[in-house]
């Protein structure tokens, strides 16, 4: 089993381009402003909440407000098959936790699943899912050609292995998980197999001929990759693009090609990932909307990027917080344009690059090639 597990940059590492001196002085004076704008927070909110509570407390569960309108809780593919708007994701569910997590996730209204070969936890998802009694056909199962599995013949061994563990005979979705090949058996950038993904991708699509795949799609593509992968005469165009995207790196632009270019975004690590959530969580102007609509932050936040028009992922193994992120809704357009605005106010900060442990001589991220 490749080590595919690849460390959350920390904050210093990936804070170079801004903590230059006159940048500190600036944070300095940006962190006083936050604190007494934190401050005066705190007094209005408790204030708030003491009026909310005692309004709210005999008819609605607390942090759920009903008026709001609901959000699509699908996207249809170029393919016609509707995709749900927010998953589970299973990244880092650990064997033991991801099964109820699963049975959770669907108990809950979950009806899709983003799951990879790589996770190491495929049979204990399909275990759950035949324990859910949720028909297969109801559920959107994802999974992902692992690094090691891009030499166009060993593509199909590793999908029936996936398809073997999830105990399912077709995958909805099958994505490259990243454009980047490693030699067979190791975790050694393999240069040529890296180069053209194109030889990769006609096997996947020869795939959705045989029926083990519906949609089959890329991941942690920029627009140059995309560009150079959609310049072959492809019989299947990549139904999505999976990347990055939450608070610290919205990817304004990578957003704006693909809905030009009509392959829709998939936004993993959408609360900042493990590394990032508490921040995530604790950004006052998201703070600020969740106050305001009664929601809660991690709500605030999906609800945004599914109203930005991506598949959101947030992964969870903890029930509350499952059922927490399925509950989302529209927020009105005033709060919706601030909290864009305040995504896209700081330089952005990618929560997770593995360029650097997987000893690439680029960054994955960069122009290419
Ligand atoms: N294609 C790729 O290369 C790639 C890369 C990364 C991720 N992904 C996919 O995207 C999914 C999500 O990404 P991610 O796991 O990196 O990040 P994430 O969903 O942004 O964050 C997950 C973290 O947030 C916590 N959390 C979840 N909901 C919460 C809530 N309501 N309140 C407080 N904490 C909460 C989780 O804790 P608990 O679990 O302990 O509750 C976990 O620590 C993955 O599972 C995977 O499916 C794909
Ligand atoms: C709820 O929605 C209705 C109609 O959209 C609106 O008139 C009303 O003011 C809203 N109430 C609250 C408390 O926001
Ligand atoms: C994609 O890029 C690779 C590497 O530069 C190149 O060999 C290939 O021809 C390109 N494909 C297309 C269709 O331009």
């Amino acid at each position: 089993m490749p080590s595919y597990r690849y460390k959350l940059l920390s904050n210093g590492d990936d804070d170079e381009q801004i903590s230059t001196k006159p940048a500190v002085r600036r944070k300095k004076i940006l962190f006083g402003i936050i604190a007494v704008a934190a401050a005066m927070y705190a007094v209005f909110s408790a204030a708030r909440f003491l009026v909310r509570s005692s309004r709210l407390a005999c008819h609605k569960p607390p942090g759920l407000h009903r008026n709001l309108s609901s959000l699509p809780d699908h996207f249809t593919l170029p393919s016609g098959d509707n995709i749900p708007s927010v998953a589970l994701g299973v990244w880092q569910a650990g064997r033991g936790e991801v099964g109820n997590a699963v049975k959770t996730a669907l108990k809950t209204g979950y009806r899709h699943i983003d799951g990879a070969w790589a996770y190491g936890n495929e049979a204990e998802v399909g275990q759950a899912l035949k324990e859910s009694g949720v028909p297969r056909d109801e559920v959107w199962l994802t999974s992902k050609l692992w690094n090691n599995f891009h030499a166009p013949e060993d593509v199909e061994p590793v999908l029936d292995d996936s398809l073997n563990k999830l105990g399912t005979d077709y995958l909805d979705l099958y994505i490259i998980h990243w454009p980047i090949a490693f030699k067979k058996d190791t975790s050694q950038y393999d240069p040529e197999l890296t180069a053209d993904p194109y030889p990769t991708w006609q096997k996947l699509e020869e795939m959705v001929e045989k029926g083990k795949v519906r949609n089959i799609g890329v991941s942690n593509f920029n627009i140059p990759r995309l560009e150079n992968l959609t310049a072959n005469p492809l019989k299947i165009k990549p139904a999505v693009n999976q990347v990055e995207l939450n608070f610290w790196n919205p990817q304004p632009e990578l957003l704006k090609w693909s809905n030009d270019n009509g392959i829709p975004l998939e936004a993993y690590s959408p609360l900042g990932g493990t590394g990032y959530v508490q921040k995530s969580l604790n950004v006052p102007q998201v703070k600020a909307i969740a106050a305001e609509l009664g929601l809660t932050p991690a709500q605030v936040l999906i609800s945004w990027q599914v109203q930005r028009g991506t598949i959101v992922l947030p992964k969870s193994v903890t029930p509350s917080r499952i059922e927490e992120n399925f509950q989302i809704f529209e927020l009105p357009e005033a709060l919706f344009v601030k909290l864009e605005r305040a995504a896209q106010s700081h330089p952005p900060q990618r929560v997770g690059n593995p360029s650097k442990q997987w000893g690439l001589p680029f960054d994955i991220f960069d122009d290419y090639p």
